[in-house]
């Protein structure tokens, strides 16, 4: 049997952070035996926030080197650039004819643009789940692991999809967002304010590429509190952040042990101690970036081993696209 086709990507507009291998990253890794992969540099969409070209470039390839450091085998899957693959391009055409801009203004990530770049409004980030939809069904992939912050796009390719089956006939499955374990996952700033993100606050925001006495400041000044009033209390979702964080890279003794420390605290008997939770963060924290730190820095000094991966992805890629855009051209155009 055909194997299920999985697709993400990865806007180039900063540098990975936990967030982006949380709730990306570390599913296409575990995906990657089961299951036919594409994974992307977004390229184009990044141009709706008009980077500088040449800052573009770089994070265009620092991006594919971070996803290739977490674990990625470009024999096994495709990796490549998405303005590599102008298949995509014509679908976005295509279905952005079947796309309202009524919804496509009620989208909750076109609200935030317009709310934090009033002066950018443009089309293209109103018609940003367009695109999203476009890359997603250029493959008919059924699977695309992403983070909690993309679960409405999804939603929105679902509904191009069927609008385009239900006009032309049908050519598309339909994509589902995908975690392991089911929940989407949103991992908090450090701060404790809002999702961890590429260009807010940097410094409660953990990127791949720190190095080990950032990671190690960041995690000491991670918003903490008093401890708990009562025993067995609801977690404020900064610390349950930090736990989210230590059930990634801990052993689950070190957990198990932090979190027995908190249920049976409560005012005037705290027996956790935040800094030494974060302490043991920092410890398996450094342990666990530093290897992606190096090897991602380590290709990015081999430009030549870098465009051969992303040349044979785009081959891939396209190979894939070709097949689709086909059945796209004679569904639509007859
Ligand atoms: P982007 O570049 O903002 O983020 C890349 C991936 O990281 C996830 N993510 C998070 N997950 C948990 N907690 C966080 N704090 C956090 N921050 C980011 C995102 O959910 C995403 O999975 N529109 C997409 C890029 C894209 C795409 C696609 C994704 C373009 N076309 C097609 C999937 C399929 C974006 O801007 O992701």
């Amino acid at each position: 049997m055909a194997k299920e086709v999985v697709l993400s990507g990865i806007r180039p507009t900063g540098f990975l952070h936990l967030g982006n291998y949380f709730g990306a990253m570390r599913n296409y890794v575990r995906m990657q035996d089961e299951y036919n992969c594409y994974f992307f540099v977004a390229n184009w969409h990044s141009l709706t926030t008009h980077p500088d070209t040449k800052t573009l470039q770089q994070s265009v390839y620092r991006v594919a080197a971070e996803n290739i450091a977490c674990g990625l085998d470009p024999e096994k899957i495709a990796l490549y650039v998405q303005s590599d693959v102008p298949e995509i391009a014509e679908l976005y055409l295509y279905l952005n004819m079947l796309a309202y801009k009524g919804e496509l203004e009620k989208t909750a990530s076109f609200k935030e643009k317009v709310r934090l770049n009033p002066e950018n409004v443009n089309a293209g980030l109103l018609t940003y789940p367009v695109l999203m939809a476009s890359d997603i069904l250029i493959h008919r992939a059924v699977k695309v692991p992403v983070g909690k912050d993309q679960e409405q796009h999804l939603e929105m390719a679902r509904n191009f999809a069927q609008r385009f089956n239900y006009r032309y006939g049908n050519v598309f499955p339909e994509p589902y967002a995908f975690n392991y374990g089911g929940e989407l996952i949103k991992i908090l700033s450090l701060d404790g304010n809002g999702k961890m993100s590429k260009s807010e606050n940097q410094m409660a925001t953990l990127y791949l590429a720190d190095d080990d006495d950032s990671i190690k400041k960041k995690i000491m000044k991670a918003k903490t509190d008093g401890g708990p009033a009562e025993p067995n209390s609801v977690m404020p979702d900064y610390i349950k952040n930090i736990f989210t964080l230590m059930q990634q890279v801990s052993t689950p003794d070190t957990v198990k042990k932090f979190e027995e420390d908190f249920n049976n605290s409560s005012t005037g008997n705290i027996i956790i101690r935040y800094g030494d939770m974060k302490k043991q963060l920092a410890e398996d924290m450094i342990a666990f970036i530093k290897p992606i730190r190096e090897k991602a820095a380590d290709l990015q000094n081999n430009k030549e081993l870098l465009l051969k991966i992303i040349k044979q992805g785009a081959d891939k890629a396209r190979a894939s696209a070709n097949e689709t855009i086909q059945l796209v051209r004679k569904a639509v155009l007859g």
